[in-house]
């Protein structure tokens, strides 16, 4: 077995099926619907991200209750510097005012912050709060919370894929190269592929996110705009991911039972 050796090892998913399990150990989410939340209460689409701060608060505290070991959420991405200065201007304030005010709750919660995404291009200040906020909460165990900003699927694969080639230049020969070679370098190689990803706000597509650990993750999609999405949503998606058969390329007749029977 092969498996991609960081400071915790995970199984790919495509190397081996992981074990079968009621409660998802990683959930990744696209928050998604902020914007239309806001403009239907005839409020600026910004209020929409203010309300949306509040269900990252509820979430992340119901995954926790819930046993979910890894929770990872899309804040900001790659295409979203295509949106009004403003609104860009606005989302930036409020991930500051994130940071500043939540991280000593996080921490005493035993909660791991984790940022991902090409950070390069954050104001200084931006980079260095995270780089605090990470250290500071590096060595809790509750719950890893990622939160992806200016991230895309295609920017993490690119950097891994760079990283791969500075070590062959660096060793004058192209070694052969699988998966687990490239996996070791993506942002989230510290997290096993999520079990379930949630988008809300009625889309139905990935918008470059994980696009790489997606191989295997069941995907949900529900209306509900992310400011109205609460821990009654949230169990009505656990509920569907229980009734999911995941077979990771097998037949029915392979499947062992899932081994944590309790609900989440
Ligand atoms: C998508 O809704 C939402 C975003 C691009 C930003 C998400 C940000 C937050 C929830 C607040 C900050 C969170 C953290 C973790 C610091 P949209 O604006 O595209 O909504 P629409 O599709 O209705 O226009």
């Amino acid at each position: 077995m092969r498996v991609c050796e960081t400071a915790m090892t995970y199984t790919s998913s495509t190397i081996e099926a992981p074990a079968a399990a009621q409660c998802p150990r990683h959930i990744a989410i696209i928050m998604d619907g902020n914007g239309r939340w806001a403009t239907q209460r005839r409020l600026p689409r910004v209020a929409g991200h203010t309300k949306g701060v509040e269900t990252v608060r509820s979430m992340v505290e119901a995954c926790v209750r819930r046993n979910v070991s890894y929770l990872t959420l899309f804040a900001f991405s790659s295409e979203n510097w295509r949106r009004p200065t403003d609104e860009v201007s606005f989302l930036m304030r409020l991930f500051v005012s994130v940071l500043e005010r939540e991280i000593g709750k996080m921490h005493a919660n035993g909660i791991r912050l984790r940022v991902i995404g090409d950070l390069t291009k954050f104001e200084s200040h931006i980079q260095e709060l995270i780089r605090c906020a990470e250290a500071k909460t590096a060595n809790n165990q509750r719950m890893t919370l990622t939160i992806a900003a200016n991230y895309g699927g295609r920017w993490d694969l690119t950097q891994a894929a760079y990283k791969l080639a500075a070590q062959a230049v660096a060793a004058k020969e192209v070694p052969s190269i699988d998966e687990v070679d490239l996996s070791k370098h993506l942002a989230m190689a510290y997290a096993p592929e999520p079990d379930l990803f949630i988008r809300t706000g009625g889309e139905q597509r990935l918008s470059n996110f994980l696009l790489w650990q997606f191989a295997y993750t069941e995907l949900y999609f529900t209306d509900t705009f992310w400011p109205d999405f609460d821990a009654q949503a949230l169990d009505l998606a656990l509920d569907w991911y229980r009734q999911r058969e995941r077979r990771f390329g097998r037949i029915s007749a392979q499947l062992e039972a899932p081994k944590n029977l309790l609900s989440c």
